[in-house]
């Protein structure tokens, strides 16, 4: 399996998941805790279930990069939030639609994103190795499921992908700050004003919202809150909102 060479983990995954609980613990009370610690539990299985490599935090900096910009670090999305956004959103999605993760990681959302229909699911991600990476886990996965979805990792900086006219699903896991962003935005615009279609864009932990509203064409229409992970859903279509999904897992 290839692994990612040079770059050992910060602290051993048992070690840093028992300093992570403490933590919370203090912080947030057992209930929360709790929760957490299921979405721990699920991210590792499916690790385990497909033999993939997903899950660990990863400074930006170790990694050889296709462009000289860092920014922050690999982390992937939660599974349980992501399947709970797709899942709701699945009614609008069109079908034969094309999922393109900008920062895309160890490819963690083209997986679980090949669950809900899409025809092909498309990975960008500047870190060389995240893309060994993310081959090697998409392969693992396509052969273990037998997904019939298409799979694409692309090496290349987020900002200087051309948007193809086939894509209409745009997911964003806070990968870049705001110069890359307004690129990408720009040429998501340009892509939907060349060939007009329906088109979401997903954005977890949406730090910059502001120039998603101001700077492109989407609204904001659907939203999950779970337990401090915020995902918000935003949309070109005429037929906006589908209620929300909204989900506290205190309230649970
Ligand atoms: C927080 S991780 C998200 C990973 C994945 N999208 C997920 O949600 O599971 C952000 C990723 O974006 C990548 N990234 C940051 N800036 C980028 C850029 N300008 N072009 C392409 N990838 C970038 C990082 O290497 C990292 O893998």
């Amino acid at each position: 399996m290839v692994k990612l060479e040079g770059v050992a983990s910060e602290q051993a995954p048992i070690v840093n998941i028992l300093s992570r609980l403490t933590r919370s613990l203090h912080k947030q009370g057992i209930k929360s805790t709790l929760f957490k610690f299921y979405m721990l539990i699920v991210d590792h299985w499916f690790d385990v279930r497909y033999g993939t490599d997903t899950s660990g935090m990863m400074p930006l900096d170790r990694l050889t990069l296709r462009s000289p910009k860092k920014y922050g670090r690999y982390q992937a999305t939660k599974i349980v939030p992501l399947k709970r956004l797709f899942s709701h959103i699945r009614p609008i999605i069109p079908p034969g639609s094309v999922l393109v993760d900008f920062g895309c990681g160890k490819g963690r959302v083209l997986m679980i994103a090949s669950g809900y229909g899409f025809r092909e699911v498309r990975g960008v991600e500047y870190a060389h190795k995240l893309c060994s990476v993310a081959i090697d886990n998409c392969n693992r996965y396509k052969l273990a499921t037998k997904v019939t979805t298409e799979f694409r990792i692309i090496g290349s900086d987020a900002g200087e992908y051309i948007i193809n006219p086939d894509e209409n699903i745009f997911f964003l896991f806070n990968p870049f700050g705001k110069t890359i962003l307004m690129k990408v935005l720009k040429n998501i615009n340009k892509s939907l004003e060349q060939r007009p279609r329906k088109a979401l864009l997903i954005y977890n932990t949406p730090r910059f919202d502001d120039m998603i509203v101001n700077e492109s064409t989407f609204v904001r229409t659907e939203e999950l809150n779970l337990l401090g992970y915020h995902l918000v859903v935003y949309s070109n279509m005429d037929h906006p909102r589908t209620g929300g999904v909204r989900a506290d897992a205190a309230q649970n």
